[in-house]
């Protein structure tokens, strides 16, 4: 089954072959504001060594420890199954400005390979509790209009649209039953 832990060494190598797969659909380019492209730009390209892993763990201690101006703190979890790396969801640990308008409390990404699964929806649903652990009642998670992927994912864990602003939906979903 699979499961959300925090970042590992132990999963360096199988964490390489989806960063490659996020490379190889075109993240991680010089125009990537995603966290994705700050983690690739901080920690470099997979590059099969164990100082790779070592930098990317250190990204995501710092992103909780001690974020960078304009970030509030927030952690990141690998959804795995078993050695293999499956997706990454990052939990904000609460909002700023930018955040309440657009950005949201979680973003995710599921690996190319391992897409329509639903990995994404189970996920999302596993991170909720972290997210009521933090205090956080209702989480606000927000898409592209376009994505639909990540709709339905919001809407199978319950999301209740609140409005739109510019391209994105922002929707907000009880962190507790
Ligand atoms: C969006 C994303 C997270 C979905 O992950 P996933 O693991 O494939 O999602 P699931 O398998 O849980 O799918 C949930 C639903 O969305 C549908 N779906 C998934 N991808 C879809 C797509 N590209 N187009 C249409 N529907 C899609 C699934 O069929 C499923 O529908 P169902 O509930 O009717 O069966 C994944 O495509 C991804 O990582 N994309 C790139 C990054 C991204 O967009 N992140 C979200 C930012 S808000």
């Amino acid at each position: 089954m699979p499961e959300l832990i925090l970042p590992t060494a132990r999963l360096g190598p199988s964490y390489a072959e989806t960063v490659h797969e996020f490379i190889a659909e075109g993240r991680g380019g010089p125009d990537d504001r995603s966290l994705l492209g700050d983690l690739l730009r901080e920690a470099g390209r997979p590059d099969g060594t164990e100082q790779w892993i070592e930098r990317v763990l250190d990204f995501e201690r710092t992103l909780i420890t001690d974020p960078p101006a304009h970030f509030v703190p927030a952690t990141t979890y690998w959804w795995t199954d078993g050695d293999t790396h499956l997706g990454r969801i990052n939990l904000r640990h609460h909002l700023n400005e930018d955040l309440s308008d657009i950005g949201g409390h979680i973003g995710y990404d599921i690996r190319p390979t391992a897409r329509r699964q639903g990995h994404a929806t189970a996920m999302l649903a596993a991170v909720l509790p972290h997210a009521a652990a933090l205090g956080i009642d209702k989480a606000l998670v927000t898409c592209d209009v376009e994505n639909t992927g990540s709709r339905k994912v919001i809407e199978a864990n319950g999301g209740v649209l609140e409005d739109q602003r510019g391209d994105k939906l922002r929707y907000w979903v009880a962190t507790a039953p």
